[in-house]
């Protein structure tokens, strides 16, 4: 008896440097056990944000009018639900430190609104930043991020989108969880997407902090190449392709907003930049004025059978399988049991590609259904490959499925 009770008094030097290492208090945020997920994001996040087309010159009526046309032009119906208005809504703090908006953008308020955008059966998203100012040199959150996510809060904010300007020598995971433990005390379900760039590879850490997390610089209405800041969509696609395993439901990586209908590229190229999104189960964030898009803008943002590929519930990031020059075969797994597959062309003159069963993991002899997104038309029963031709910096998209599948076919 007397030896139990010193034994339980001196635990030995192992037991006590176990204790330490399992103390949620030492570990990092991301590792803390106690750090539940918001369960939100369960398919990546679909919507517009005002961007890449408005950049600053954002207000009241731009807003309006595009959760106008997202409700009523069939928008709302293909999936896309939050409407985001990104940087330079901010006018100044009040005596207390809460955060206003800019009246003279936004005369009626923001609570106003995200009135209006709850009406049309929309979600609202704001934009703030982990720094001192924002990127647009508007107040930023750092040192008052349970007031800004009480405020949001109260304005009917159901989206975060949180930047990286001005945060000195900030350390990233501590910021991102400081304001997700804000947002998750404000009360309300605050989707939550961390805009850090890529820099402190936040893959490795976020998926319980952040809902989506951005791998790279800007994106830019151009093919590829890197410009100052900002990337091409080719380029961004080879940065965000390799971070496949560390995508699913309610954490995805980020490859930035569309540009398609921005007028950068040519339709060949924006339905390229849709169905790569797509395969890599992105947010599929439209970056364009919605409220005057052309058809041919509208066919490619509202193709349900690539939206489809994206928001498939299995929630797995397609990838390349196969590369030969400038020709790539892409793979995604899908919920029923079938794949989406992606001929890719990034050449300069068009190709025959092929995808052959086995690259996508399938026996040669299985006979597969075979169905063109694109073209909405179904190819028939196939085995051991496809090919198709491919026009330059084009795409063919294809579902296969196993007759008889995991949900049938
Ligand atoms: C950064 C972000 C962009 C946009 C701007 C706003 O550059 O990466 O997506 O939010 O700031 O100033």
């Amino acid at each position: 008896m007397v030896l139990t009770l010193a034994a339980l008094a001196m635990p030995s030097a192992a037991s006590a440097q176990e204790m330490l290492d399992t103390d949620p208090n030492t570990l990092p945020a991301s590792q803390d056990p106690r750090r539940t997920t918001n369960g939100l994001a369960q398919t990546p996040p679909m919507g517009w944000n005002s961007w890449n087309k408005f950049a600053c010159k954002v207000d009241e009526a731009t807003i309006r009018a595009t959760a106008d046309t997202m409700a009523t032009g069939g928008m709302k119906d293909a999936g896309y639900q939050y409407v985001v208005i990104d940087d330079c809504w901010h006018g100044a703090r009040d005596a207390n430190g809460f955060i206003t908006e800019d009246r003279a953008r936004f005369p009626s308020g923001l609570k106003a609104l995200g009135d209006y955008i709850h009406a049309r059966g929309l979600k609202f998203g704001i934009y703030s930043d982990a720094g001192s100012r924002t990127c647009g040199g508007r107040p930023g959150s750092q040192g008052h991020e349970y007031q800004d996510a009480l405020q949001y809060a109260r304005w009917g904010v159901d989206y975060l989108k949180y930047d990286w300007c001005s945060t000195g020598t900030r350390n990233a995971e501590e910021a991102y969880a400081l304001m997700a433990d804000a947002l998750k005390a404000s009360g309300r379900p605050i989707l939550f997407s961390m805009c850090e760039w890529g820099n402190a590879k936040p893959w490795l850490w976020a998926s319980k902090i952040g809902n989506m997390w951005r791998t790279t610089g800007d994106i830019t209405d151009k093919w590829s190449g890197k410009y100052n800041y900002s990337l091409g969509i080719v380029t961004i696609v080879d940065r965000n392709e390799p971070l496949w395993p560390y995508a699913g439901p309610g954490h995805w990586n980020d490859p930035d907003m569309l540009e398609v209908g921005n007028g950068g590229m040519t339709a060949t190229e924006y339905r390229s930049h849709f169905s790569l999104w797509a395969m890599m189960a992105a947010p599929l964030i439209a970056g364009n004025d919605i409220a005057t898009m052309t058809p041919e803008t509208r066919d490619i943002l509202l193709n349900r059978e690539v939206i489809a590929v994206d928001q498939d519930p299995l929630g797995v990031q397609g990838h390349r399988v196969a590369k030969s020059g400038d020709s790539e075969v892409w793979s995604k797994p899908m919920a029923d049991g079938g794949r989406a597959v992606l001929l890719f062309n990034r050449g300069e003159a068009p190709a025959a590609i092929t995808a052959d069963w086995t690259t996508l993991g399938y026996p040669a002899a299985l006979a597969l259904a075979a169905r063109d997104v694109w073209d909405h038309r179904d190819i028939g029963m196939l085995s051991a490959r496809v090919t198709r031709i491919v026009p330059a910096h084009g795409v063919v998209m294809i579902r296969l499925r196993p007759k008889g599948g995991a949900k049938g076919s």
